[in-house]
């Protein structure tokens, strides 16, 4: 019987080819995620009760047509299962290209270190990190900067009051930032979307400008609160 190993190494380069897509569609997911969010952070601006009414909103969005905090549970497990869809990907891809690689050491000797792939992986795991510390600082409040209360709005004013709290930010918006800079080029080139020079010159400024937005858009409302523009 003639055996070749051709259809298991084309049927790995579709899996992983799948496996960017899903990257790419959970990456754009969570963009649109970090828009909103931003957005809403900005609300801090108008004041403590604009933005303790629009923490409130989210609780209550949908009015009567769905249970107290639905609207807000139904993000919930999208932002979990596009998670868990990211992160096993990119675990998966890079097992495999750790395997692929003993075997080129195994040939040539020669290291492939990519700058870039490693930013990526470590970068990602350090906003995973800033994740959870988000988590328990404001969702669970089991982490308090300053003191604990009841309000929303003081929360995060007395949190951005420590400069160490807004250090803290800061460094993780660092993170956020390149691992989005690439990142959006990335999901771009998976999805095909580089078909001139013209066009990846596009990506490429449209990575930047929607990285600034979010990196700069976050750090507004934290920076705003540190130099008492926010009472
Ligand atoms: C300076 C930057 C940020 C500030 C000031 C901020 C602020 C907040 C606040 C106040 C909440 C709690 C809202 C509530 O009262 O329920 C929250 C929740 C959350 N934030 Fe952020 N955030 C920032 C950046 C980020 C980033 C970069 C991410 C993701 C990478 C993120 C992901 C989340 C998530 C997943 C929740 C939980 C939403 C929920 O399930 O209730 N945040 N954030």
């Amino acid at each position: 019987m003639a055996t070749s190993t051709l259809p298991a190494s084309t049927d790995r380069r579709r899996s992983s080819i799948l496996l960017k897509t899903i990257m790419a569609a959970s990456g754009l997911f969570f963009i649109a995620f970090l828009l909103l969010h931003m957005y809403g952070n900005l609300m801090i601006l108008s004041g403590r009760e604009a933005f303790d009414e629009y923490a409130e909103h989210l609780r209550t969005f949908g009015g009567a047509m769905v249970p107290e905090r639905g609207a807000l549970w139904v993000m919930r497990i999208g932002l979990l299962v596009a998670l868990v869809a990211h992160v096993g990907s990119a675990v998966v891809l890079w097992r495999r290209a750790g395997a692929a690689r003993s075997v080129r050491y195994q040939v040539t000797r020669r290291s492939y270190g990519n700058f870039y792939v490693k930013a990526m992986r470590w970068g990602g795991l350090a906003i995973l990190a800033f994740v959870i510390f988000h988590l328990m600082h404001f969702t669970w409040q089991t982490v308090t900067i300053g003191e604990a209360h009841a309000s929303p709005a003081a929360r995060v004013i007395d949190s951005f009051s420590h400069w160490w709290g807004v250090g803290i930010y800061v460094l993780a918006m660092i993170f956020l930032g390149l691992h989005l800079l690439h990142g959006i080029w990335g999901a771009a080139m998976t999805l095909g979307l580089n078909t001139s020079l013209e066009r990846a010159e596009n990506i490429r400024l449209t990575s930047i400008v929607v990285t600034t937005l979010i990196v700069v858009g976050f750090l507004i409302p934290p920076f705003a609160i540190l130099f008492g523009l926010v009472k």
